[in-house]
């Protein structure tokens, strides 16, 4: 069934002990509501362990930023989907509009994280997502398309179910300028149009579909009432316990 998430995305934010402090804040909180949304955080690396020790991921998940495209092996600095599952996380989010751009992650190596992400139960939460360019020139639904079909549509209808989309057009990742909830929506149920295409409606109905960019408490309401809007992926706003239950209190 197709599940609405609010997760958070600390980015490169946070000490170990500011992180540590900020998860026990919003597992504090959520002692006190019942969401009616999955709640999720994606800390760094360094963090994951820690803040796996003092959150009950009954109520808050936990996940990692992003994963190697190698298992194991001579890549200094790398971080493999093994050693984020052997940290008690079971989120990882791939394919960030930073990680393309700053990184050069491309629809290959996407490929390969999400095969080893999905092999050490890993849920991937996938980012696609047009630059304000391509918005403006009217292109901006085939580069979403695009970006699905080069990275996702070689997996089977079993492995694809269990992704989560995180739908985030560039313009307004830290920008202040969300996108409309009407110009979420056409995305999103394109996305979906997609999705039914190539493994039909039943997985496309099952697929949650978040929505990411400036997203905070004061527009969260407006975006998450429309029907293909199944939550947010949220960047700065997480980074404030009370601004991301906010958020998660807009359902
Ligand atoms: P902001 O919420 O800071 O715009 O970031 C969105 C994002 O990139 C989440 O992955």
């Amino acid at each position: 069934m197709r599940k609405n998430i609010v997760a958070g995305n600390w980015k490169m934010n946070t000490t170990l002990n500011e992180g540590v402090g900020l998860a026990k804040d919003v597992n504090e909180a959520l002692k006190n509501v019942t969401p009616k949304c999955d709640v999720v955080i994606c800390v760094p690396f360094t963090h994951l362990a820690p803040v796996c020790g003092v959150i009950d991921q009954q109520k808050l998940g936990l996940g990692a930023e992003n994963c190697a495209d190698h298992k194991s092996g001579a890549y200094t600095g790398e971080v493999s989907a093994p050693m984020v599952a052997s940290t008690g996380a079971t989120y990882v989010i791939l394919g960030h509009s930073e990680r393309r751009q700053y990184y050069g992650e491309t629809a290959e190596t996407l490929k390969e994280k999400v095969r080893l992400a999905l092999d050490n139960n890993l849920t991937p939460i996938f980012c696609i997502g047009e630059v304000l360019e391509q918005r403006e020139n009217g292109s901006y639904l085939d580069v979403v398309k695009g970006q699905i079909e080069e990275a996702l549509f070689d997996l089977s209808a079993e492995d694809f179910s269990k992704l989560i989309l995180a739908y985030e057009p560039v313009w307004a990742i830290g920008t202040g300028k969300t996108a409309t909830d009407d110009q979420a929506q056409e995305m999103h149920a394109f996305i979906r149009s997609v999705i039914a295409n190539k493994y039909g409606n039943e997985v496309a109905d099952n697929m949650s579909i978040l929505y990411g960019g400036s997203c905070k408490p004061s527009n969260a309401k407006a975006l998450f009432a429309k029907p293909d809007v199944d939550g947010g992926l949220i960047g700065g706003a997480s980074l404030d316990a009370e601004s991301f239950m906010g958020i998660v209190t807009a359902f």
